[in-house]
């Protein structure tokens, strides 16, 4: 049985022929790992994954030693510190997440799901470089140059497109050849490139790494700052920016809710800057707009207080972000119970809900629970977990917790309420968004008065839930 299954899954190029035994020596990379092989084989050895090896070139040391045969040791008093002066976008939110504008030879990812505006989001940025007197070059591998045009366009006029080349191609080499006399390159997307050297088609890991690292090699030996397009598969079937990750110096996220205009840009990693930060941008006809009150950008609008909702008083990066915090509680269907987490850890889920059985003794083993962090944030902050068993208690029992209120704190196993980081500038954000209450944990630092705010500060869960409930 195995062996049938097998036999019926090796891609063409993947099994051993004349053509693939060519001169240049190839290994097969794992998709999922990309642990390496000799020899392609069903499965991997190093993850366990079946069918996700793919061929790659092995390259040969006489090759490394040509290109960088040009580089001499510079002590680090003489270093020349010129290359890291940024170039600022104009787009203060996007310049914000890259930690002050463009580094110069610097290689930046840009990811998201299908549709988010990722193209949008850097032909905006091109075109505010070339109102700046840059020559820019746009590779475009997916969309065709009229199509390009045909966006720009509905951006709008802006001055600089004279400015912006247009480039349809989809070899590696060919891009990287134009690029000589260009101050920024944007290559979308990098799943669309495929290089000479390599006979996987495009969108393969080995295509995907083999196409990163020519453009990673231009921007270093030219210092010309480049962006790259990365899609995300949730499937995997196509070499998601993974692998890309550790190869460039930049990597951002776009992500949201495709169905609202809000989209937050996030720096996963970032050798120039503070990582975490985040842009706040609203999608419309004429492309990203800054949103202007950014920490309340997703909170969400209701006439009167719903059960089930929980205001968050989170911080990403270096700024203060409340979201909404969605909870429904429904009894299960079927013998297990489901626990649907989106824009939190679903593990995180089972554990809190484990912690409002036992300590709480609320009996959720037969309730399906639903959660949702409104706008298509993803929260990574543990101090979330308040607003979501106040959510999750809320909807189990019908009853809305005032909207003036907004929580924060992380929750121990045993239902105590662990001291968060950043209290102050939560507080403040608090009451400059016009909460009047905000309960958080007992332990912490010392805080000032500030007027029209009650700070209340709670043990664990169950003071909180009293304070929350007034029960
Ligand atoms: N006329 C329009 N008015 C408003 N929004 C539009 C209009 N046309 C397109 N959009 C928005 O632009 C989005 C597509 O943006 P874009 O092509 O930049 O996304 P992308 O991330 O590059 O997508 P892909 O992964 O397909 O390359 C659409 O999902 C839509 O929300
Ligand atoms: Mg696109």
């Amino acid at each position: 049985m195995g062996n049938l299954f097998f036999a019926a899954n090796i891609a063409p190029e993947n099994r051993t022929s004349p053509i693939t035994m060519s001169k240049k020596k190839t290994q097969y990379i794992c998709q999922s790992c990309g642990h390496a092989h000799p020899k392609w084989q069903g499965r991997c050895d190093g993850c366990g994954e079946w069918n996700t090896l793919v061929e790659e070139i092995i390259e040969t040391p006489k090759n490394r030693f040509a290109s960088t045969v040009s580089a001499v040791p510079v002590s680090l008093s003489k270093a020349d510190k010129t290359a890291v002066e940024r170039i600022p976008t104009g787009f203060g939110e996007f310049d914000r997440v890259l930690g002050g504008g463009i580094v110069p030879g610097s290689v930046v990812l840009l990811s998201g799901e299908p549709g988010i505006g990722k193209s949008t989001m850097l032909l905006q940025v091109a075109i505010r470089l070339a109102n700046a007197g840059k020559k820019i070059l746009f590779v475009t591998g997916e969309e065709s140059v009229g199509q390009i045009k045909l966006r720009a366009d509905r951006l709008g006029p802006s001055g600089g497109e004279d400015s912006i080349f247009l480039l349809a191609e989809t070899c590696s080499e060919a891009a990287v050849a134009e690029a000589g006399d260009y101050d920024a390159i944007v290559v979308d997307s990098i799943q669309a490139m495929a290089s000479a050297d390599l006979q996987g088609a495009a969108g393969n890991v080995s295509q995907v790494r083999q196409s990163a690292a020519i453009f990673i090699e231009l921007a270093k030996r030219s210092h010309i700052p480049v962006f790259l397009v990365g899609h995300v598969t949730k499937s995997g079937a196509i070499a998601g920016p993974k692998v890309l990750e550790h190869a460039v110096d930049v990597v951002l996220t776009l992500e949201g809710d495709s169905q609202s205009e809000l989209r937050l840009l996030r720096s996963t990693k970032n050798r120039f800057g503070a990582t975490g930060e985040i842009g706040v941008f609203s999608m419309g006809e004429n492309g990203f707009s800054e949103v202007e009150n950014p920490s309340a950008a997703f909170l969400g609008h209701h006439d009167a207080p719903v059960p089930g909702s929980t205001v968050f008083a989170g911080i990403e990066g270096n700024r203060p972000l409340f979201v909404e915090i969605q909870a429904l509680a429904s009894p299960a269907a079927y013998g297990t119970p489901q626990r649907v987490a989106q824009g939190l850890d679903p593990r995180r889920l089972i554990m809190l809900a484990a912690i409002l059985e036992r300590r709480g003794g609320l009996p959720l083993s037969r309730q399906d629970l639903f959660i949702n962090v409104v706008g298509g944030v993803n929260l990574t902050e543990r101090s979330a977990d308040l607003a979501v068993v106040l959510s999750i208690v809320g909807s189990f029992r019908d009853k809305p917790i005032s909207d003036d209120i907004a929580v924060f704190g992380e929750i121990g196993l045993t239902g105590e309420l662990r001291r968060a980081p950043r209290t102050p500038p939560r507080v403040k954000e608090a009451a400059r968004l016009g909460f009047s209450k905000v309960i958080i944990p007992e332990a912490g630092e010392k805080l000032p008065k500030i007027k029209d705010l009650e700070i209340i500060r709670a043990k664990d869960i169950f003071s909180a839930f009293k304070t929350a409930f007034r029960d």
